[in-house]
């Protein structure tokens, strides 16, 4: 079973998606780990080109993540990183190369995967598929506590990748027609966690 959770930055899917996985014992696919590794795997390669680089990353997808063996989860963090990942986001070979990485995980067992296209590209057969939303001033004042730094400039940033994700030609950031629009604005995650696990457990009974 797939369960899909979309939406833009620091609407709370990290967080909402570990914390369903947790509950239910399935694996966390967090495909947007996929687009900071190869952002940074391919700072410096002018060599080749970022689908190239996207299509053979040896990536493990974790607690921590692994990139050809190195520790890299903090850099994928940071700034710099996600403002690169966002950018090549929208290279349509690049995507080719991670979907097609994420459509083989999600073959097979029990996962709950997170990103912007999972319910409509990835997964469009989820057998739940989540919007995640939340105001664009939660949103940054969220993403700012994780980074420590001032929210009004994170939510410029923000801005600038809500349009790159959703004006994209290639997989822009888009609800699903058949996804739940869950709004997190004011929510605590356990509230947002508790309400998608009852709806697994109805999906599941139904079936
Ligand atoms: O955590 P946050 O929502 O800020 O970003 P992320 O999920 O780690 O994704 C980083 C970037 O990768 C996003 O800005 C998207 O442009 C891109 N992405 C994507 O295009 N498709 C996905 N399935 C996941 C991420």
């Amino acid at each position: 079973m797939v369960i899909a959770i979309d939406g833009p930055a620091g609407a709370g899917k990290s967080t909402v998606a570990r914390g369903v996985a947790e509950r239910l014992g399935f694996t966390y696919l967090d495909s947007g780990a996929m687009y900071r590794a190869a952002a940074l795997a391919a700072m410096g390669r002018g060599d080749r080109s970022v689908a190239e680089v996207a299509d053979e990353l040896d990536i493990q997808l974790g607690e921590r993540v692994l990139v050809n063996g190195t520790d890299v989860t903090a850099a994928l963090r940071s700034p710099t990183v996600s403002e690169a990942a966002s950018k090549i986001a929208t290279d349509q070979a690049v995507r080719q190369a991670l979907v097609r990485k994420q459509k083989a995980l999600l073959e097979n067992g029990d996962w709950v995967a997170e990103g912007r296209d999972i319910g409509t590209v990835v997964k469009p057969d989820a057998e739940l598929k989540i919007f995640l939303t939340a105001s664009p001033e939660e949103r940054a004042r969220r993403r700012a506590a994780e980074l420590g730094s001032d929210w009004r400039t994170v939510l410029k940033d923000q801005a600038i990748r809500d349009q790159t994700d959703s004006e994209r030609e290639h997989s822009p950031l888009r609800a699903a027609p058949d996804s739940i629009e869950l709004d997190s604005t004011g929510r605590p995650a356990e509230d947002v966690i508790t309400q998608i696990v009852s709806l697994v457990r109805k999906v599941a009974n139904a079936r």
